[in-house]
């Protein structure tokens, strides 16, 4: 049987692995600096994904999402993660495709860029963060049922209590994020 000793060892190294998750950069000054929701970096529940701006990548990044909302206890917002993640990773893949140099910092790196995903929780609403190397923001479409693409971002729109871009501080590129509540909690 466990101890209370056991209990701690445990606690602390659970709150090691979640200091371990990479901190999505800041923005830089100026940029709509109070929109994304601050109180996210004291949150519980952090993952992070670095994948290669593929088109497999739009895959994995779901599936992830699937199954740690699972981990998190919150199935219930699966479905709705799964979309908008799916919509940004398709937009930062689309984005990313003609690029070979991404810069992480002061690193440089040649080749397929990444995309990197943050997914964060307080255990009722999720916050997605996803980075990509292009330097063009994302453009809301106005809603046309004629249109056959400009739906994405408008999805996201429709899914989520807020979606913003930014410009990281000190990085290239920019993280499309948007945070979702759960409609059943207050
Ligand atoms: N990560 C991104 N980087 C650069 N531009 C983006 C990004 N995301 C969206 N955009 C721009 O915003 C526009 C609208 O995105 P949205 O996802 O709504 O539509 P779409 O990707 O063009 O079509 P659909 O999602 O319906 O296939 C895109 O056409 C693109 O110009
Ligand atoms: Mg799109």
């Amino acid at each position: 049987m466990a101890t209370a000793d056991d209990v701690d060892a445990l606690s602390v190294e659970c709150r090691e692995r979640a200091t371990a998750v990479p901190a999505p950069p800041a923005q830089a000054p100026g940029w709509a600096p109070d929109r994304v929701p601050d109180r996210a970096a004291q949150w519980p529940l952090r993952s992070y994904l670095e994948l290669g701006a593929l088109p497999t990548a739009v895959g994995c990044a779901r599936l992830h999402a699937r199954q740690l909302l699972g981990e998190w206890g919150l199935r219930e917002l699966a479905e709705t993660i799964e979309l908008v993640v799916s919509e940004l990773a398709t937009n930062s893949v689309r984005a990313s495709g003609a690029l070979t140099v991404s810069q992480y910092g002061e690193r440089r790196t040649p080749g397929v860029l990444p995309v990197r995903l943050w997914l964060s929780s307080d255990t009722t609403s999720v916050l997605v963060r996803i980075w990509d190397g292009s330097d063009a923001m994302p453009e809301r479409k106005v809603a046309d049922p004629a249109a056959e693409s400009g739906r994405g971002l408008l999805l996201v729109e429709a899914l989520s209590a807020d979606w913003g871009a930014y410009v990281p501080d000190g990085w290239g590129g920019k993280i499309v994020w948007c945070l979702v509540t759960n409609p059943l909690v207050d």
